[in-house]
Formats: structure tokens, sequence, C-alpha cells
């Protein structure tokens, strides 16, 4: 049995945030960010919306692409390091909201979330547990961001993308690779977010409740990592890069897209971005980028992509699909 992608669909709140509008918060500038990151603007969610009505959205669109009836949907699954609370979970609001019986947990693995996310849903359907799966990544990171510390909240937007599987008579996945390096846990954190560090005036006044992130670290490790993921799916896949018609990449920093571009001799064309309207949506961008790519035709039926993802954790992985439709 081959799984895919039966539909896609994606979600990005309506304010949008310029360089422009931060310069006023933090001391940086337009061309400062434009230069390092490669990003122009980027959404901010509404001060009622949570991760779970972003991800409701996205996860509607998808159901709707796929032509489904929603009460096929077996399973949802959210990537997410923004759940609306530790508990419940994310997902099982949007089932709620959906209205449909399914089961439904969240998945953390940062900015790789959604690529694991996807690999366990096609697991799902390929060990036969279930049928159809709606896997959704979804992040409201401006809520962990410091908006003092100008190295972090200029990076990062909000949005959800998310994608329906299940079988699929032609194309499909193909191969996948998912690593953890926790050495490197400390290089992006929220110090206070869970059993560790518990919430008290201290972390208050050291702002320990908001993300920190050695900037520089994480950009060596995107550009060590990336390669290695890569080769490791084309590998199983018994693929050669030139293979592939689409990168997928997360959408962290221009400049680290580029570089991989370079290293694997590609066109950058054959890079969907969209890091300049959006930000890091964390866990989002590699499905909003997905149904933007589909949508603007930028897929067809038979192409092989490749989604890859990188970031807390330390986490990455890749994943290959034909694209089915
Ligand atoms: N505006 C203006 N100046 C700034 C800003 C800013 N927003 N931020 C930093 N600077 C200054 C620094 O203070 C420094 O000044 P100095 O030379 O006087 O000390 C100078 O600019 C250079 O700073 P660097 O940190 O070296 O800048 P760099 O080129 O490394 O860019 C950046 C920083 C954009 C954060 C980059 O390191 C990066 O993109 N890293 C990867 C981050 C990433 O991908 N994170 C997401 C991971 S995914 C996830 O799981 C959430």
């Amino acid at each position: 049995m081959k799984v895919g992608i039966l539909g896609t669909g994606s979600y990005l709140p309506e304010r949008v945030l310029t360089n422009d509008d931060l310069a006023k918060i933090v001391d940086t500038n337009d061309e400062w960010i434009q230069t390092r990151t490669g990003i122009k603007e980027r959404r901010i969610a509404a001060d009622d919306q949570a991760t779970s009505d972003l991800a409701y959205e996205a996860g509607l669109k998808a159901i709707e692409d796929a032509n489904i009836d929603k009460n096929e949907i077996d399973l949802i699954i959210i990537a997410t390091s923004t759940p609306d609370y530790s508990m419940p979970s994310s997902a099982a609001i949007v089932q709620d909201k959906l209205g449909i019986k399914a089961s439904g947990f969240d998945l953390e693995a940062a900015c790789t979330g959604f690529v694991y996310g996807l690999v366990t849903g096609y697991s799902f359907i390929k060990s036969g547990i279930y049928k159809k799966v709606l896997v959704i990544g979804a992040d409201t990171f401006s809520r962990l961001l410091d908006w003092e510390d100008r190295g972090t909240c200029i990076l990062f937007g909000d949005g959800a993308g998310a994608v329906v599987l299940g079988e699929v008579e032609t194309g499909g996945y193909l191969s996948s690779d998912l690593q953890a390096d926790g050495s490197g846990a400390n290089e992006l954190i929220v110090p206070s977010s869970g059993s560790k560090i518990p919430f008290t005036e201290e972390v208050l006044k050291n702002r320990d409740h908001y993300v920190k992130m050695n900037g520089r670290e994480i950009f060596k490790f995107a550009v060590k990592v990336f390669p290695d993921t890569v080769e490791k799916s084309l590998e199983q896949a018994n693929l050669n890069v030139d293979d592939i018609d689409m990168f997928i990449p997360h959408q962290a920093n221009i400049r680290i897209i580029e570089s991989i571009a370079k290293r694997f001799k590609q066109p950058l064309e054959k890079f969907y971005i969209n890091l300049d309207k959006y930000g890091n949506t964390s866990a989002a961008t590699i499905p909003i980028a997905l149904d933007e790519a589909v949508k603007e035709s930028r897929i067809k039926k038979g192409d092989k992509i490749i989604m890859v993802g990188f970031g807390g954790g330390l986490t990455y992985g890749s994943t290959i699909f034909q694209w089915s439709k």
C-alpha cells in the first residue's frame, strides 16, 4: 500500500508585523533583518487566537482540499511547541472544534515537528491502524518571544499548515530520516516552561519564561545537519539529489537555504521560499510552504519533493514524497 498526501491547507493570522514596526520596539532596522535573515514581515496571532485556532483553520482547509468527509479522519497529530496548554492537548481541542470522532495528540520536536508528524502519520496508516491522518504543524511563537531581545523577536511569526495523509494509487512516501541530539538542548530553549524550572518571580525577572537562542550555534548546526539528513533520505529512496524536483526547507534564514543550494549545486528556484512574508513559524513553516507551492502549481503529479526540518532539541530530519495528485 502506498501512503501519500491527499490534500494541503494553511492559515496565517491577519495581523502583519513589518521590520519597520519591529524597529520601533527594539534596536534594529529593516536593512539588518533583511540582509541577515531574508525576512521582511511576519504574521502575529490576534489576542484571542491560540495555536488550536490556527491549527483548526489549516486542518479544515486540508480536509476540503483532500475532498473527503471530515468524519473519515481517524487521527489528528499537531506538531507544536506552543500548545494552548501543557494539558489538554491542542489536538483534542481541534478534534472537538471539527466535531468529529478521532484520536489526537500533540507532538513536540520544535521546528522539525511537522517532519516527525508526517512520518508518524505515515506509520499509523502503513501499519493498518488508521486510514486517514490529519497532520498539522502550528505555532504561536509570538507568545514565547521576548520582545526586548532583538536576537530572537525579529525571526519568528505565527501560522499553521496541514496535510491529510491516506492511501494513494501512485507516488506517496518514499523515505525519511529523523534525528535528535539533546546535547544541544540549551542552544534553543524556553527555560521555565515545564517541570524543570517552576515559574517564580526570579524567572519573571530573568525573562526565563521566554525563548532563549544561541543564534550562531543554531546557524552552524543547521548548515551541518541539513545536508546530512538530505543524503540519508536520498540514499534510502535510492535517489540522487538531481532527482529532487522541489525542496521544502524549514524557513529560518535565507542564508541557510542559500548555503544548502550551493552545497548541493542546485538552483535556488528548486527551493520553495516564503520566509520573507512569514518569518520562522516553527513547526508550521514546512506545511505552509508545501501548501503554497502546490497552490502555485510549483509541484506537479509525479514530482519528488523533500521536506527538511531542523530546530530545538536539537532535532532535525527529512522525508521524501512523490506527489500523487
Ligand atoms: N538588529 C540589529 N543588529 C543585531 C540584531 C538585530 N535584530 N541582532 C543582532 N544584532 C547585532 C549583534 O549584536 C552583533 O553586533 P556586534 O557585532 O556589535 O556584537 C551583530 O548584529 C551580529 O550578530 P550575530 O548574532 O553574529 O548575527 P548573525 O549574522 O549570526 O545573525 C541570526 C543572527 C539571524 C539570529 C542568525 O544567527 C540565525 O539566523 N541563526 C539561526 C537561527 C535559527 O534558525 N533559529 C531557529 C531554529 S528553528 C526552531 O526550532 C525554533
